[in-house]
């Protein structure tokens, strides 16, 4: 049995999950076009789609949304956000966001002009959009230990340094506006990126006048790996670290739904005067004012308050071991995995678990649609569906390295014994996993972002 630290928390509200049956799950699947997101909630057993807003707040946030001043401008609680950002980042503006994705497009469409080149480890999905979106060309520049998902290796969201060098060579520094780091790197796995390649990478990109900035939504998993894997930092607290690691960013975009523990919230903090007032003049156009940016007062509080909790080393020891319960309870079981787990997910190598099935078939959402049919759990796939796409010079279509399925856990909303059934379940699916078919798309397979709304069904 594999060893798990119990839930640092008591539990004081409950909401009931209930299961239907599987005639009724059959049906269901059918009607949203074998895309899980069509799926509604209430039809959901336990819901692993994203830990992205789906996390319990604490008490303490609960209280502070009752504190929520909303006065449209200069609110309490948007002096307690920019505080607790300022502490945590050392980021000189601090422009609010209702989610991650408004700080990438306002980050993107102020620096992106046709052409440009935005490397990072591996982009997230909404994060290549919003670059394509503003004429941009996303690269991912990630280790190749990475991308083996087979390979134990302790940082596998780092940036192969040489890589970016070259890069940087050949489009040039004028060409590259912002150079992104995601931590941790979540289309790689929930892989974290190690204080010596964020050295190393900021090294790089500031000698020819590039600015480093964050991705930085799961910034205090990150940071609770680098504690517990990267040598020298055993004895320091997380709080230190993060601070280390920011103190080499110029800037960061921030979707506060995750390592914020808020329902909703963004940012996007930075150092540059000019950019900064660029991006704020966006801002008012498109989010809301300079204080709010889309969220109301209570939510400034909540994402406050969860940004100073998420540091706690016994949450953060917990919600490691609990990816990694879930992780290893699979991998007994001989089910393919990526390892080592990451910081919010059980990544799944669906190629593996489905030899038969190429990756044209998308085997990853084969495997999403069996998982939901047989145990009413909701995952995702991230692979050929979301990322598989045409190359605009060959007209080829360039698949993703990995086809995965992510088992994302809420923060501090599912049991161990949750967590137990979901393993059952795949490994259920792991013996019968021959039976599995392939996929085809029969709708919206142009779009960039077709993973969110492509219909699909089985080929013959
Ligand atoms: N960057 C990363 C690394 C993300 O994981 C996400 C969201 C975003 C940016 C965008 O933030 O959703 O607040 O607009 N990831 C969620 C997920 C959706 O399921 O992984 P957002």
């Amino acid at each position: 049995m594999p060893n798990y630290l119990p839930e640092p928390f008591r539990i004081k509200v409950v909401e009931p999950i209930h299961m239907i049956t599987l005639e009724e799950r059959r049906r269901i699947l059918e009607k949203a076009g074998y895309n899980v997101f069509n799926i509604p909630s209430d039809k959901i057993y336990i819901d692993l789609l994203t830990d992205s807003g789906t996390g319990a707040m604490s008490d303490r946030q609960w209280a502070g949304l009752n504190l929520g001043d909303e006065s449209y401008a200069h609110c309490r609680n948007w002096f307690h956000f920019e505080k607790a950002i300022r502490e945590l980042t050392g980021l000189k503006y601090i422009i609010p966001t209702h989610q991650g994705r408004a700080a990438e497009n306002l980050l993107f469409s102020t620096v992106a002009k046709d052409g440009m080149i935005i490397p990072n480890n591996n982009h997230f999905d909404t994060t290549r959009a919003n670059i394509i979106a503003n004429g941009g060309v996303p690269l991912d520049l990630v280790i190749d230990e990475g991308k083996d998902p087979s390979l134990e290796y302790p940082f596998k969201g780092n940036v192969n340094i040489t890589k970016l060098e070259n890069v940087i060579k050949e489009y040039g520094k004028e060409n590259i506006p912002v150079m992104m780091l995601t931590i941790t790197n979540n289309s790689g796995g929930g892989q974290p990126v190690s204080i010596k390649n964020i050295k190393d990478v900021k090294e790089v990109v500031s000698r020819y006048g590039i600015p480093l900035f964050f991705d930085a939504c799961r910034f205090a998993e990150n940071a609770y790996f680098i504690k517990i894997r990267e040598e020298g930092h055993g004895n320091t607290s997380v709080k230190e670290i993060v601070k280390e690691m920011f103190s080499y960013a110029d800037g960061c975009t921030m979707s506060a739904k995750k390592d914020g523990l808020a329902n909703i919230g963004g940012f996007i903090a930075l150092n540059n005067d000019s950019l900064a007032e660029r991006i704020k003049e966006r801002l008012i156009l498109i989010e809301g004012f300079l204080t709010y940016g889309g969220m109301a007062g209570r939510d400034l509080e909540a994402v406050a308050r969860g940004l100073e909790e998420v540091m706690d080393e016994d949450y953060l020891a917990y919600r490691i071991s609990q990816v990694k319960f879930l992780g290893d309870l699979l991998e007994e079981a001989g089910v393919p995995i990526l390892k080592p787990t990451g910081g919010h997910a059980v990544y799944i190598d669906a190629r593996k678990f489905m030899e038969h099935i190429p990756q044209s078939q998308f085997p990853g959402q084969s495997l999403v649609v069996s998982i939901y049919l047989q145990a009413g759990i909701r995952t995702v796939e991230i692979g050929s569906l979301m990322f598989a796409h045409k190359d605009p010079r060959s007209g080829e279509i360039v698949y993703p390295d990995l086809d995965l399925v992510r088992l994302a856990l809420p923060r501090r909303v599912y049991t161990s014994a949750h967590l137990r059934y979901v393993a059952d379940s795949i490994i259920k699916s792991y013996n019968n996993r021959k039976n599995l078919r392939g996929m085809k798309i029969v709708e919206h397979g142009e779009s960039n972002l077709r993973h969110f709304i492509a219909r699909l069904y089985f080929v013959d």
